[in-house]
């Protein structure tokens, strides 16, 4: 008994001993601050160890020090929810039974609730989704000024104006880093369209860039506190985004003081000495076919890889850039990977869907109801006639990067089905027109068979017979994730509905004066049949709950109260950049190279349609709703306003109508007097009131200085010139309810 009492004592010393030697180095001590831990990880780190760190090792995760204990990073898109896992060196599927999602709604669509506690929502869901798939790097939010309604990615980004978009953008990453998971806030910047993607080189003044193209990323930076960004695959100042030293070392490292990881687009790093001195701290996807194109390793083929370190050994290049990118990258593991309090996070959870389904019914955006045909009433003794490919057709498969691999998806028509029928109508489907029958992407197939053999003709007599004979019809159109639609890597080549639904809405109106269209998009399309049209929705892509929120608004459970994030212009030619005719670029000659001037300047969006005068089919910032808003006088709380100062602006707000609803009120300011050109008048605040009816609220903005200012190119600084001011307040930025003057002195 005794002896085997010492050999127990003895081990316990042992074990004791062992544990003091192996006392937890400074960089894994969690309770350590984070720039200890980074310091400490860097000072014991080889010089091949730190090249390590800085480019991909796999289609979405990079290195980390294997020897140290310190993880790999596991990027992920993004935005709208998590990618499915593709292979280690493909983009094909990794087959994982794990790996299905909730698809959130577009970010258009989150931008059109105009409520930065939906954006909060949004990034602690999605958040934690990201972190229950243990990625560390969510690839999103995009917030790309919406320049021109062919962009084929608007529906990844956050409407057309920075103010707006910047607002929206912080609670996002809020809401996603508080899960441990970092964002990375694409495409910075000026990545305006898809077309020649890689090979535009985009010329603005420095005002437009501070003033329209940089507002949403500063905000991300400075007051989101993103951990990581995303730069362009355009060139800028003849520099590609990813390794540009005046976006990336001047801008965000230098004016804004960002201290997070530049992660490169995939693919978007093109050459070893500007990487490295310009700013570019994780490279991803440069060889996108991975282990076949390189020597014996494509990922140690980067340019931020062996071609580094050999300009190191060489003498070419000192290691101060080294450790300033492994340190940032540090940083990025310690807040994510390595942080100390961790959550779980979840997947497919009931307050996700439910998530889901809020935010799209906080974004829908009523956009005409003459006779208030809209909501369908509860009880319904008839029927409902749903028309066209979009009620049908599973919109989260497609689109490029942001494509998902959803646990489920509640198409328009089962969603319309579901809530009709519990009310009482008979609801029957036409197709109307066939759209594009396919649903794949990187292997991911929607399982959907929308093969169709009837011609044009016969499907939209189909539909008229139907739709004689229903009380409602309910057309849901629009574009979808393929080609030349709302998808990456290609622009839309019109502004027209596709697939000939013209004819069919035109068809519809001509049979039943009860129609209702649904349009399905992530960009604004003409609608030359608008006046013949009593009703028209604009429901977004809204991923896995599409067909609740849409039944939602349609009858009533929901009163709408989404708002325009950008302008639906009656033709292409009343967009800024194609009335000025610099949509894309100009070849150089023998060169692949696409000189882009943004001709329109600050003029984007309503900047120009109000500046120009050019009425919008739909304005920024338009939405209806059920019921109705009367404003009450818009009051300052001084005539003069210093430089130091604040004014409040307040606005009573009544709900006139019959039933609750919410109303966003808009406050623009106008400088009508300016030594330069200033647009007509600019968002500056912006408030979501609840109102039961016939209830009055004050809406209160406080706005100082800074919301009067433009950028003086000259003096790099932002200026407000004394003189008289006008803020206005606004249901819609061409509905101006209440304004008043008051002096900057
Ligand atoms: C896209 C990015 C995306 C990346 C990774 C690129 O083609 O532009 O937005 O995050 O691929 O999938």
């Amino acid at each position: 008994m005794k002896s085997l009492y010492s050999v127990f004592a003895v081990s316990v010393l042992a074990l004791s001993a062992f544990s003091q030697n192996r006392s937890v180095p400074v960089y894994k001590d969690a309770s350590k601050p984070i720039e200890e831990r980074v310091e400490d990880a860097l000072s014991r780190m080889t010089v091949e160890e730190k090249v390590g760190l800085l480019h991909a090792q796999s289609k979405f995760c990079s290195r980390g020090v294997q020897r140290l204990g310190i993880p790999e990073l596991w990027t992920t898109d993004g935005p709208h929810g998590i990618r499915p896992e593709v292979l280690w060196d493909e983009w094909e599927q990794a087959g994982w039974g794990n790996d299905s999602c909730v698809a959130f709604p577009a970010l258009t669509c989150l931008a059109a609730t105009w409520d930065p506690e939906m954006a909060l929502l949004y990034g602690t869901s999605i958040g934690e989704e990201a972190r229950y798939r243990e990625k560390d790097v969510l690839l999103g939010p995009g917030v790309n000024i919406y320049r021109t309604p062919l962009n084929g990615r608007n529906f990844e980004y956050m409407g057309e104006d920075p103010y707006l978009a910047g607002k929206m953008v912080v609670p996002y990453i809020k809401g996603v880093q508080s899960n441990g998971v970092a964002t990375c806030v694409k495409h910075y910047a000026l990545n305006n369209h898809e077309v020649n993607r890689h090979t535009t080189n985009v010329a603005v003044d420095d005002r437009t860039l501070y003033e329209i193209y940089l507002p949403a990323f500063k905000a991300a930076v400075v007051d989101g506190g993103t951990w990581s960004i995303m730069g362009a695959y355009n060139l800028y100042k003849d520099q590609h985004a990813c390794h540009n030293k005046y976006l990336l070392n001047d801008i965000l490292k230098g004016e804004w003081g960002f201290d997070g990881a530049v992660i490169s687009d995939w693919g978007g790093t093109h050459d070893t000495d500007e990487a490295i001195a310009n700013g570019l701290d994780l490279e991803f996807g440069s060889w996108t076919n991975g282990l076949s194109n390189g020597r014996s390793n494509a990922y140690d083929n980067y340019y931020l890889a062996d071609p580094y370190l050999a300009r190191i050994k060489d003498g070419k290049v000192g290691t101060t850039e080294l450790d300033d990118k492994a340190r940032r990258v540090l940083r990025l593991i310690f807040r994510t990977a390595m942080s100390a309090d961790k959550p779980f996070g979840s997947l497919c959870s009931d307050e996700h869907y439910d998530a889901a389904r809020k935010i799209g019914d906080a974004g829908i955006v009523l956009l005409r109801n003459e006779g208030q045909l809209l909501p369908i009433p509860n009880q319904g003794k008839g029927r409902i006639l749903v028309v066209g490919e979009n009620a049908i057709k599973m919109m989260t498969v497609g689109g490029g990067s942001s494509s998902l691999k959803v646990q489920h998806e509640v198409l328009p028509y089962d969603g319309i089905c579901e809530m009709a029928e519990s009310m009482g109508w008979t609801v029957d489907y036409a197709r109307g027109y066939v759209g594009d029958v396919t649903g794949a992407y990187n292997g991911v197939t929607t399982g959907q068979d929308l093969s169709e053999s009837r011609s044009a003709s016969e499907l939209i007599d189909e539909a008229v017979e139907k739709a004689k004979k229903a009380d409602y019809v309910i057309f849901v159109g629009g574009l979808n994730k393929s080609k030349r639609q709302d998808c990456e890597d290609s622009d839309r080549e019109s502004l027209e509905l596709p697939y000939g639904q013209n004819a069919v809405i035109e068809a519809l109106a001509a049979a039943n004066k009860n129609l209702i269209v649904v349009n399905v998009s992530g960009n604004a399309v003409a609608m030359p049949w608008v006046k013949k049209v009593p009703a028209i929705v604009q429901a977004w892509f809204l991923g896995s709950e599409a067909g609740n929120s849409i039944a939602d608004v349609l009858f009533g459970k929901v009163n709408p109260s989404g708002k325009l994030p950008f302008t639906f212009p009656v033709r292409l030619d009343d967009v800024g950049a194609h009335a000025t005719n610099s949509y894309l670029g100009i070849k150089r000659d023998k060169e692949n190279v696409w000189d882009n001037t943004y001709g329109e300047g600050i003029l984007v969006g309503y900047r120009w349609h109000d500046t120009k005068k050019i009425a919008p089919l739909f304005a920024f910032g338009h939405g209806l709703s059920y019921t109705t808003f009367d404003y009450g006088k818009l009051r300052a709380d001084k005539q003069r306003m210093g430089d130091t100062d604040e004014i409040t602006l307040t606005v009573p707000v009544t709900n006139s109508g019959k039933v609750a609803g919410a109303e966003i009120v808009q406050l623009y300011i106008s400088d009508p007097k300016c030594s330069v050109m200033r647009p007509a008048k600019e968002l500056k605040g912006f408030a979501k009131v609840f109102l039961q009816p016939g209830e009055t609220r004050e809406v209160s903005f406080t706005v100082n200085k800074d919301a009067l200012c433009y950028f003086d190119a000259d003096n790099h600084m932002w200026v407000a010139e004394p003189g008289k001011f006008v803020a206005v307040a606004a249901s819609a930025s061409d509905a101006p309810r209440s304004s008043v003057e008051f002096n900057f002195e």
